[in-house]
């Protein structure tokens, strides 16, 4: 079977829970760094290597945060995933399941047939104030022998709401080239890496061949000290001077332009300046070690941040500590849409006719695979299954109105509608806390009349297991398997035994695939839903 637990899953490199302290404190020989320990009387030469700890800290470890563990482990592979919860649907939240989810549909996608492959993604926080948040996604692959890191860092603006790259919390592309100088010179002074041999971007700059497109066209206002721009973007002064940094557009081009440069995984230091993670096999001096953190000191830093950086660094240095004024939400739930579908690949499961007898063991299915699903239930059968109904809410399903006892909406009144529909409104709202978003119509069967007499909107289905018919779980299964495309809607009815015992199989082979399992409402996304119109499917065009 396929056990999910809470538990997290540390990576294989190892990252402590608590704030990580990575340093390289300690000597190494100079000569052994250049290769000549056979030069007679080199090996008494001994120097400290410069190095940074990094600010990082936990969300588990973090006042105010939660955090949630995943961990789907089936036959094929081991995914997991750790992502902070901010409140509702938090830009930060949002945007960091979505790279997470796309980077485990890759991973899926090319999954080596050898080893016993594993992705672990984690996310730890660098810096939280009112003003922001800044966290740190990192990706850990390994399969047999065959080891993969990556890591980025995103940062919420609180004042744009926006999540912005790395390069907004720099001026300008000027102080990005400026931060690559001063990464090169601890690297060649203190690490003794030879210019030719700094690594990729750093190298690039020093020698004066790189990046120099958007460095120096950017640079109208040569005056480095020139304090940090600030106020909000799109803001109408100052367009003479441009908004540098802190425009959103003109972050995520710059960070486009600057891929590659190991400023993409920096921290702050404890010490005020920053630690930039660079690979061991970019800097041979380091010996073998895992990561790198290269200092960049404070006052090499001055200067060279936005107003967003400088908001950062303090944060950092204050130990993240500003309690209930972090810009995290109002409410933390495991409700609200926190994937953005638009950009990955999801599927809706639907459940009709419920809630019954077999709805409890499906609930604890979708928990295997961190699956989210719609409920669509009779008004008539709510009060009979409280505690189905109680946990579907709890564990971030979705509820929808089937009407209350299944009767054919298109034969009834308005009046007959309205009063169909409140009842059963109220029966779910009564258990839950909360009204149906959507209404799925008994036989998918709707008129003018049934779509002008609700203000919700109406949800039907692209894939049709036929379930109810055949009631063969094989069967059920693989129509759902054969069918289903990115944007699915597929229909089941869980007052069935054979088709609940449809659903690990279902659950199995999407995910094999790299689906992500999500409601109706967060299939159909920021393109939202309208009272009265009708749904099928949210495809990809
Ligand atoms: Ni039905």
């Amino acid at each position: 079977m396929s056990p999910l637990s809470d538990s997290h899953t540390g990576g294989p490199l190892g990252y402590g829970p608590l704030v990580a302290l990575t340093s390289l404190r300690r000597t190494i020989s100079v000569c052994a760094a250049l290769g000549l320990l056979l030069v007679p009387g080199c090996h008494a030469v001994e120097q400290a290597l410069p190095y940074a700890e990094a600010v990082r800290t936990s969300p588990d470890d973090m006042a105010g945060l939660q955090a949630r563990t995943v961990t789907v482990d089936t036959d094929h592979s081991v995914v997991s995933y750790r992502y902070p919860m901010l409140g509702g649907a938090h830009p930060l939240t949002v945007e960091t399941r979505t790279r997470m989810a796309r980077r485990q549909t890759a991973f899926l996608e090319e999954l080596p047939d050898r080893g016993t492959p594993e992705l672990h993604q984690d996310a730890t926080i660098l810096a939280a104030s009112p003003h922001l948040v800044g966290a740190r996604l990192t990706a850990t692959t390994s399969a047999g022998r065959d080891r993969t890191f990556e890591a980025s860092t995103l940062w919420y603006d609180a004042e744009s709401g926006e999540v912005l790259p790395w390069t907004s919390l720099f001026r300008d592309e000027e102080a990005i080239q400026q931060a690559h100088l001063a990464l090169a010179e601890v690297l060649e002074e203190g690490y003794n890496l030879p210019p030719q041999q700094l690594p990729g971007l750093v190298g690039e700059v020093a020698r004066g061949e790189g990046a120099e497109d958007g460095a120096t066209a950017r640079a109208e206002n040569p005056d480095s000290s020139a304090p940090p721009l600030d106020g909000p973007p799109g803001e109408e002064g100052g367009e003479d001077e441009g908004p540098g940094l802190s425009d959103p557009e003109r972050a995520h081009e710059a960070a486009q332009r600057w891929a590659g440069s190991p400023l993409q995984d920096l921290a702050f230091s404890t010490a005020g300046g920053l630690a930039v993670r660079m690979d061991p096999a970019d800097v041979p001096a380091a010996g073998r070690v895992d990561e790198v953190l290269v200092p960049v000191a404070p006052e090499d830093t001055e200067g060279l941040l936005s107003e967003l950086g400088y908001q950062a660094r303090e944060a950092a240095l204050s130990g993240n500590n500003a309690d209930d004024d972090l810009p995290l939400g109002e409410e933390l739930s495991a409700q609200g849409h926190t994937l953005d579908c638009a950009r990955l690949k999801c599927v809706a499961l639907t459940f009709d006719d419920g809630p019954g007898e077999h709805t409890d063991a499906l609930l604890d299915i979708l928990d295997e695979y961190d699956a989210r699903a719609t409920f669509y239930v009779l008004g008539s059968l709510v009060e009979e299954f409280p505690d189905p109904m109680r946990r579907m809410a709890e564990e971030g399903h979705e509820l929808g109105n089937h009407t209350w006892k299944h009767d054919d909406l298109a034969r009834m009144s308005g009046t007959e509608i309205r009063k169909d529909i409140k009842r059963t409104n109220e029966a779910v709202r009564e258990l839950t806390g909360s009204l149906p978003r959507t209404i799925r119509p008994p036989y998918g069967s709707l008129d003018g009349t049934v779509r002008r007499s609700v203000d919700q909107p109406f949800v039907l289905w692209d894939v049709d297991t036929l379930d109810w018919k055949n009631r063969d779980s094989d069967a059920v299964s693989g129509h759902a398997l054969d069918h289903t495309v990115p944007g699915s809607v597929v229909l089941f009815h869980d007052i069935h035994e054979t088709s609940v015992q449809a659903v690990p199989a279902v659950l199995a082979g999407l995910h094999r695939q790299g689906y992500h399992f999500v409601t109706v409402t967060d299939i159909f996304g920021d393109s939202g839903l309208e009272p009265g119109d009708v749904y099928t499917d949210a495809r990809l065009p």
